[in-house]
């Protein structure tokens, strides 16, 4: 098989590089792991940067979310026994846009499908090869399944390969295509928190219209929705805890603890999942070796507060959809070849963002007193001082994007917005 783009990964971040390549005419071949129901049920985070819905729109995918996402002007910071809250289109003049990442992932797979886009799903990768050559490889086995981490395949499936002019990873954190970049050539650096998020599915009304981010001495906590009918809860927990150690009743009494104050009260519903995330930092450097590419997951994770990982992954994909446009229509080579450079500002500025979102709303076990003050402190500056407000609200609508990785179209959709 050969194709120009192969891509690893059907995630957000690949399937809006296929769609992107294909309307420049550019033809790929994502390789997924997972079958589509799973890729399309999988709940992660929910918060659209204005920028990732002006991409969405201009690639003509953002139907559903436009009728289905909820716009959100600010969000709330809820400390001390008191709620504040960050006004974004005050402070910035954006927004951000409450709409599932799976269901951002249905639309884009029902777009490549429709316009005859190429989908191997159950389909391992199972290495790379020849990435320093004009014809990189992805060696791959169909029929695979994902139990318990690990990967097991049907009987008697081959192993193929795709040969390609170019290959980008975007097969997360445990993908291969990280791990195809020699040792020698690759630099990690990575953060794990001492805590995880137990995530809840609620069915039943929201209790409050915007998101509030909860500081409190026996952890953080987060309200946030999924749309008028599902609410999404968050509550800090031990990393190593497990979902069955915890019933209704026990996360309700804990949620309460955490959230309420004096005149509102966390409404309860029907618990529908339930969850745990882990908290790590991670960015590799560099995200290019030979032609390979590396987006999204595969090469910076944030922890999830503040909502950056998939913004992130499709700002790294706008940069790459550019520059193999412009190597399949001109031969240059300019983009490609700076694209670590162009990412890693972006990268490392929501890598910080999301680092201190954690650092001042979680509680840290060692010196906690003293260093629950000084968040108290933070917050209390945060939703007091207007430069301060600014830099958080302008982090979490979105830095600005470099125009010349706007994709056609995407101005005429700003300015109708
Ligand atoms: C959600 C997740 C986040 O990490 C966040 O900061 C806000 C909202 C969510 O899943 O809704």
């Amino acid at each position: 098989m050969r194709t120009q783009v192969g891509i690893v990964g059907g995630g957000p971040a690949g399937l809006v590089l296929s769609h992107l390549l294909h309307l420049r005419g550019i033809e790929s071949v994502v390789i997924e792991l997972r079958g589509r129901e799973e890729l399309e049920s999988e709940i992660r985070a929910g918060v659209l940067e204005q920028g990732t819905v002006d991409l969405l729109n201009a690639a003509g995918v953002g139907d559903r979310m436009r009728k289905e996402g909820a716009v959100h002007h600010g969000v709330n910071l809820q400390f001390d026994g008191r709620r504040e809250r960050i006004d974004f289109e005050d402070l910035t003049g954006r927004a951000i846009t409450v709409y599932g990442q799976h269901e951002v992932v249905k639309d884009l797979i029902q777009a490549r499908l429709d316009a005859g886009g190429h989908i191997l799903f159950e389909t391992a990768a199972t290495g790379l090869s020849d990435l320093d050559s004009e014809e990189p490889k992805i060696h791959f086995r169909r029929d695979a399944k994902l139990e318990g981490g690990k990967i097991s395949f049907g009987e008697d499936p081959e192993e193929e390969e795709l040969v390609c002019d170019h290959v980008v990873g975007c097969d997360g954190f445990f993908g291969v295509s990280r791990k195809a970049i020699p040792d020698g050539v690759r630099r990690e650096y990575t953060r794990t928190y001492p805590f995880g998020w137990f995530g809840i599915l609620v069915e039943g009304p929201p209790s409050t219209e915007e998101l509030i981010y909860n500081l409190h001495e026996r952890g953080f906590a987060l309200v946030s929705t999924r749309s008028p009918e599902i609410q999404r809860l968050y509550f800090q927990c031990d990393p190593e805890d497990e979902v069955a150690n915890w019933p209704d009743e026990r996360i309700w009494e804990e949620m309460h603890a955490r959230l309420d104050t004096g005149d509102w009260t966390l409404r309860e519903g029907g618990i529908i999942q339930k969850n745990i995330v882990q908290m790590r930092s991670f960015v590799t450097e560099p995200m290019q070796y030979g032609r390979l590419f590396l987006a999204g997951d595969a090469a910076h994770i944030v922890p999830p507060t503040g909502a950056k990982g998939m913004n992130l992954a499709l700002a790294d994909v706008r940069v790459l959809a550019r520059g193999l446009a412009d190597f399949h229509e001109s031969g240059g080579t300019d983009l490609l070849e700076r694209y670590t450079e162009l990412c890693l500002g972006r990268v490392w500025k929501a890598s910080r963002f999301s680092w201190w979102m954690t650092s001042m709303l979680h509680r840290f076990e060692e010196d906690n007193a003293f260093q629950h003050r000084v968040q108290v402190a933070e917050l209390d500056y945060v939703t007091s001082s207007r430069a301060a407000a600014t830099t958080l609200a302008e982090n979490y609508v979105g830095l600005p994007m470099d125009p010349a990785f706007k994709i056609p179209g995407e101005d005429q959709e700003q300015a109708a917005h």
